[in-house]
């Protein structure tokens, strides 16, 4: 078996001790709020981790993009939801033969856009499953809640198109300041959705699912009364801005990367091989402060060009050619984006090769 430190740099290690713990702390939260976990495998993207998600007790898979779900679908994932508003006949087309195979359903918020959806899957005899995008305030996607009704009832009658129910996504969690306040946006996030499947079923819409979910809002949005999926993915592996938000403690974070130092031409400055094609240029959340922390020191990366990493080197702090760090990256999801492979690792020891076999899918 390989050693960590004969592995080539820079190299993204996921600690599995890590993400078994992490996984089985979120299914334990589901089961004891009585939800379905389904997670979001944007976050890592590796078929190898969802399997040990769905073996944890998850529902089914998360996924945006109908690409990332051929992916998963080709290796047995069964159940799937496009938590993302899939748009356009092409789309609808590949969505048609995924539901040959597998249980498959798409977010939506647009009445056409769903009816054209609709219209593909008519012609072929079929029905897709659509849940409709609430917007709880993230202000991205999804309808104002309080035009949710009269959307829904367009949806649900639309032909072709069964209404499973309503999603939605706290992700203006990511500026709370304090822990507390990333709660309170999972409560009212989980509160925003409810009341909207609850205006619908006294419409006579039948809503079967009550989806939520972020990391940072997921323990407090799930508890939600009516809520019974949520749909969490970056904590599988945790990172910087999750430990900044005080979502997780440092030592539940599975990613880490390691690069080499290549340069300390003066005291203060130190550079690394791992610029933004490894470590993104994704911010911390939810206040800026640099591009990775360096494990076992008080140094942050500063600044990045593609192919280094600056290290800013704090007081007392030293860094010589050659060494090697670890690094823990601002954004999990996005470093799994940048890599083909990750090495999975117990210890010291590499226990195997994680391929991201769906990096890269964006259509
Ligand atoms: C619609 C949707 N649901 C769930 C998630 C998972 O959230 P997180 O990455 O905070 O776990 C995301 C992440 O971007 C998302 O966009």
């Amino acid at each position: 078996m390989r050693a960590v430190a004969d592995l080539p740099t820079p190299a993204v290690l996921i600690d599995l001790d890590r993400v078994e713990r992490n996984l089985a702390r979120m299914a334990e939260a589901a089961r004891d709020a009585s939800v379905r976990l389904r997670p979001h495998a944007k976050t890592h993207k590796v078929l190898e981790i969802g399997r040990l998600q769905l073996a944890a007790g998850a529902a089914g898979l998360s996924l945006a993009k109908v690409s990332e779900a051929e992916v998963f679908a080709a290796a047995g994932f069964d159940d799937i939801f496009l938590a993302y508003p899939t748009v356009g006949e092409d789309r609808a087309r590949r969505l048609l033969a995924l539901s040959d195979r597998i249980r498959i359903a798409v977010g939506a918020d647009d009445v056409e856009a769903t009816r054209a959806l609709g219209a593909v899957f008519r012609a072929a005899g079929r029905t897709l499953d659509v849940l409709l995008k609430v917007d709880c305030g993230y202000h991205r996607v999804g309808v104002d809640p309080a035009d949710a009704r009269a959307v829904a009832c367009r949806i649900a009658e639309l032909p072709g198109i069964r209404l499973r129910g309503v999603f939605t996504h706290g992700g203006q969690a990511y500026s709370a300041e304090t822990p507390e306040d990333a709660a309170e946006v999972g409560r009212s996030e989980g509160e925003t959705v409810a009341r909207v499947a609850r205006e619908l079923r006294d419409d006579g819409i039948p809503v079967e699912e009550v989806s939520v979910g972020s990391t940072p809002t997921a323990l407090s949005a799930m508890r939600v009364e009516g809520v019974t999926e949520c749909r969490p993915g970056n904590y599988v592996y945790y990172d910087g801005s999750q430990v900044a938000l005080g979502t997780c403690r440092l030592e539940d974070c599975a990613m880490t990367v390691i690069a080499r130092v290549v340069s300390a031409p003066v005291p203060d400055r130190a550079v690394l091989d791992a610029g933004s094609k490894t470590l993104s240029s994704d911010p911390l959340r939810p206040r800026a402060g640099g591009h990775g922390r360096i494990l076992g020191t008080s140094s942050r990366i500063e600044r990045l060009s593609e192919e280094h990493g600056v290290v800013q080197v704090a007081p007392g702090d030293r860094f010589r050619v050659g060494e090697r760090v670890r690094i823990l990256p601002n954004h999990a999801c996005v470093v799994s984006n940048l890599h083909d492979v990750l090495y999975a690792v117990r210890g010291d020891r590499v226990e195997a090769e994680l391929r991201v076999a769906a990096r890269g899918k964006v259509t």
